[in-house]
């Protein structure tokens, strides 16, 4: 039987009648943009993520761009990025004219390398942005230290890891804002794009609200130029009926990663093939479920190549580190070693996590890749 990377069908069953009947109104009504079904979802979002403001916007890169746009981030400021991420972390950078400069990640969490940001700082630093990759988050209180020493601000890019918790703090409740995906594979997805930005600086949560709607207030009238972020109503009404369902999915997620772990120390495959750790003080929300073939490419390569031969998804995450990208090529530093990034970006291959996975499927999945292993 086909084991999928992911299978949304199921949980939409499970949330089915809620989405249509709550559709059906929104139709009825033909009210589409802000309004109630945004103020109720960003009201609630802001609680779940346990800050003062929740911001709905188009999608998780408008929520990184929008986020740097009200820090002034412009031409010729230096914003700090992993050099390992989904290409949007640096790419909103690159799209203000500023430059992402990379700093490479640690291959225990695949985050940023605290250690390694102060070198990069320069007086034109303008914000850091770490990653919370895969569902874990980034060492935030190394890298908190070191910005609130020079006033940097934190953008936390949580895409992938709404509800994670780094020492009881929340994720996108720990830097000045973070910005969150919800395209449809992620833990809190959306019936199309998504995403939002969380804050609890009021005076930020202003700025969000305007540079959403073009820098307007009041009504056509412009301070600064902003851009069109909304969240669709349709959207924000689908992730309200979502949200309370979340901590089940965490819990689903969670519950496979331990089979995963349990089903692999039942294996001969040893140090050939290294599960995601989880760290201490840290709660992954698993949006992935990644390993590492210390191997190398060669052998992640035959896994993969196996795996989709019995029909079990899986997908690289991701092929390229963010300075091999073509069109990083002249930014500075894009040609400077990143080991660590190059490591995750060779040996790494994401497995199916879904909550609604069994565990004969896991067992499967476990067992293909060790076949695949040879
Ligand atoms: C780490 C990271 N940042 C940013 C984004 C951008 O989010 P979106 O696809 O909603 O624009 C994603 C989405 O995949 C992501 O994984």
């Amino acid at each position: 039987m086909a084991i999928p990377l992911l299978d949304l069908k199921q949980q939409y069953a499970a949330i089915r009648d809620e989405a249509l009947r709550v559709t059906a109104e929104i139709y009825e009504s033909q009210l589409f943009i802000l309004g109630k079904r945004v103020d109720d979802f960003e009201r609630d979002f802001a609680a779940y993520c346990t800050t003062r403001h929740a911001v709905g916007v188009s999608s998780g890169t408008d929520a990184l761009l929008e986020a740097l746009m009200v820090l002034g981030v412009g031409p010729g400021d230096e914003v700090i990025v992993p050099a390992y991420s989904f290409f949007a972390t640096a790419g909103v950078v690159a799209r203000l004219g500023a430059i992402p400069v990379f700093v490479d990640i640690t291959l225990d969490d695949y985050n940023l390398d605290p250690a390694q940001i102060e070198a990069r700082i320069t007086p034109r630093t303008k914000a850091i942005m770490p990653v919370h990759l895969y569902g874990q988050c980034a060492p935030m209180d190394e890298i908190m230290a070191i910005a609130n020493a020079r006033n940097i601000p934190v953008v936390e890019d949580a895409a992938q890891a709404v509800g994670a918790d780094y020492r009881g703090k929340r994720a996108g409740a720990i830097g000045a804002m973070g910005a969150f995906s919800f395209f449809p594979s992620k833990n809190l997805g959306a019936f199309g794009d998504a995403g939002a930005i969380t804050t609890n600086d009021d005076e930020l949560a202003v700025k969000l609200i305007d540079y959403r709607v073009h820098g307007m207030r009041p009504k056509y009238f412009h301070h600064v130029v902003g851009g069109n972020f909304r969240i669709d109503a349709l959207q924000a009404a689908m992730l309200h009926i979502k949200l309370p369902h979340l901590e089940s999915w965490h819990d689903g997620r969670r519950r496979n990663a331990e089979l995963y772990r349990r089903h692999f120390a039942a294996t001969n495959a040893g140090e050939r093939v290294v599960l995601p750790e989880e760290l201490p003080g840290r709660r992954h929300i698993y949006n992935q479920f990644v390993i590492r073939f210390p191997e190398g490419s060669e052998t992640r390569d035959r896994v993969m190549a196996h795996l989709k031969s019995v029909a079990i998804g899986c997908e690289v995450y991701y092929p390229l580190t963010l300075p091999q990208q073509e069109c990083f090529r002249d930014v500075p530093g894009a040609h400077d070693a990143y080991p660590n990034s190059d490591a995750a970006a060779a040996q790494t291959l994401a497995i199916p996590i879904f909550p609604e996975l069994t565990e004969a499927q896991i067992a499967e999945v476990v067992r293909e890749i060790v076949q695949g292993l040879g």
